[in-house]
């Protein structure tokens, strides 16, 4: 297992999980001029600045509220740290896209959760590269006025550098995806921080891994023992030097989320790790009431579509069923 990286390995998060409360929540900062000093990575997000209003970029187009300016490219993203609630919802085709990408959303994520709320299987693990791209394209033929990410499935970081460069390079250029999401953290910094370096925008996705779950046994909370915020710590700050435009952080203790929220430069964006997160992503099909399991905890559906479309559908059978006269 490679070693922690450069500052990173005489860090630790101070005073988080439940068994030592957090104490000081303020940023670290000494690390900040270490990432201002730094030399210039792809699409590491930069200190945020002191503006007068918001910057408008060519990139950014108007809601249809015309109060705020779209998220287009991960810049963007970046630059909402401390400013605005980020905001994201999954999708996997040209409808939900469209749709999604209407509610003035900052991101869609083309989420390998397609293999469940999609594809009919209980596991993320069955989904391909090859759905991922199919999916992805769909989305963005919606074309979507924000930021699109796709996510790499289920082995396709874990082969060789080349396997995931390629992957990547699909997702994007086949797939037509602006970005891609990648499970893990310290482990697969390094390959990240070569994939930023080509000029592939990555999201990182660190506690609960959905791709992990047939090896952790299930889905849990992650970070409330001392050990398991510092490797979180550890991951999150990995990503950062790898040079991650924004980090996932999913079914994380509150406290630490919050804790991490504060001690890193990428937007932390928060599933299932509560309110002190820079942002938050759902499930969309989950908020929709359009599962086709239960649904996490932490979600609180906005409608019951299945028992709607379920209605819907019933009705129009059995009237046409009626027993001709
Ligand atoms: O695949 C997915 O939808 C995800 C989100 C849960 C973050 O990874």
């Amino acid at each position: 297992m490679p070693e922690p990286k450069k500052t990173s390995q005489k860090k630790s998060l101070k005073a988080v999980g439940k068994d030592s409360p957090p104490q000081n929540r303020s940023l670290d900062s000494s690390r900040t001029p270490k990432v201002v000093d730094a030399p210039p990575k792809a699409n590491r997000p930069r200190k945020p600045r002191n503006t007068s209003g918001p910057q408008k970029t060519i990139t950014q187009v108007r809601t249809a509220d015309h109060n705020r300016q779209r998220t287009r490219t991960v810049l963007d993203l970046a630059k909402l740290k401390g400013k605005q609630t980020i905001v994201g919802l999954t999708a996997y085709d040209a409808l939900l896209g469209r749709l999604v990408s209407e509610s003035g959303v900052d991101f869609i994520l083309v989420g390998d959760s397609v293999g469940t709320t999609m594809l009919g299987f209980a596991t993320t693990i069955p989904v391909t590269i090859k759905d991922m791209i199919h999916h992805t394209a769909a989305v963005r033929r919606a074309n979507p006025q924000c930021l699109l990410v796709a996510d790499l499935p289920f082995g396709e970081a874990s082969l060789s550098f080349d396997r995931l460069l390629d992957s990547a390079r699909s997702l994007m250029q086949i797939g037509g995806a602006d970005a891609v999401k990648i499970e893990g953290g310290k482990d697969i910094a390094d390959d990240i921080e070569k994939l930023v370096a080509t000029g592939i925008p990555v999201l990182g996705h660190i506690g609960l891994l959905p791709q992990t779950v047939k090896a952790i046994g299930g889905y849990r909370k992650f970070g409330a023992d001392r050990e398991e915020a510092e490797s979180l710590y550890t991951d999150a700050i990995s990503l950062e030097e790898a040079g991650c435009f924004a980090v996932i952080g999913e079914m994380i203790d509150e406290n630490v989320a919050t804790e991490l929220t504060k001690q890193i430069l990428p937007p932390l964006i928060g599933i299932g790790s509560g309110n002190g997160c820079d942002g938050q992503i759902l499930v969309t099909t989950d908020l929709l009431g359009l599962a086709n399991g239960p649904v996490p905890s932490f979600v609180k559906p906005r409608l019951d579509l299945s028992k709607q479309i379920s209605s819907a559908l019933t009705g129009y059978v059995s009237d046409l069923k009626k027993p001709r006269k």
